[in-house]
């Protein structure tokens, strides 16, 4: 196929495993936003054991800077909601739908742009490989990105969510809104009404879990 558009798939190793492909994407090249960021930022999370996989959108200025996802303001919103759902966040694996931190420069800080729809295609065969060797039974779309990417361009967050759709992914698969969505509530009792609705979102997700 001629003119094919660049996408990860060249850098994928031979071999699935969560090593090689955690040190294979650091060399991806699959789109341009692996210039402008300090370093990749895989999943993290214990590849044979979890059996529930959380996608984000990408990774923020603190996950760029520590090589791992949901370490900054949204991971705190994160670790509360998922404390409060009653699941440990060290059984999870947590991901993002593209895994270099887009940003534009506003003074000395970092801005987060949105990744366009042609990066989060080209970064798909990492989160496709990461879902392949995890083998998870729930997958949970963390806001509009990941689940437009996940479960296509029709599925809306605000109308959608906590909603199971039928996916080859996983046995179950759901979305809820995205954790620094929460961040952007100024007001004390909406936030806290959204923080519970997430936290809901995440045990509906964890009760679809068999019994171990
Ligand atoms: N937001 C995301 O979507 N992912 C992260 O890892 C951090 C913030
Ligand atoms: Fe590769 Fe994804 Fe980084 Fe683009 S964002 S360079 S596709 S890892």
């Amino acid at each position: 196929m001629s003119g094919a558009a660049a996408d990860a798939t060249p850098f994928l190793p031979e071999r699935l495993s969560m090593k090689a492909l955690r040190e294979a994407a650091a060399e991806c090249r699959g789109c341009g936003l692996w210039e402008d960021a300090t370093q990749v930022v895989f999943g993290a999370g214990p590849p044979r054991s979890a059996r529930m996989v959380l996608v984000g959108e990408q990774p923020g200025d603190r996950e760029d800077r520590a090589g791992e996802p949901f370490v900054g303001p949204a991971g705190r919103v994160l670790d509360r909601a998922l404390s409060d759902a009653g699941i440990e966040r060290r059984e999870t694996y947590v991901t993002n739908a593209v895994k270099h931190f887009k940003w534009r420069p506003a003074g000395k800080r970092r801005l987060h742009q949105s990744p366009n729809a042609e990066e989060i295609r080209s970064c798909r065969p990492w989160l496709d490989a990461e879902l392949a060797v995890v083998k998870p039974e729930v997958v949970v779309a963390l806001g509009a990105t990941a689940a437009k990417a996940l479960f296509g361009p029709s599925f809306r967050v605000t109308r959608d969510r906590g909603k199971f759709v039928e996916s080859e992914l996983a046995a179950h698969a759901t979305a809820t809104m995205h954790p620094s969505s929460l961040l952007r509530i100024d007001d004390p009792e909406e936030r806290r009404i959204a923080e519970g609705e997430l936290a809901a979102d995440l045990a509906r997700a964890a009760g679809k879990l068999s019994e171990a």
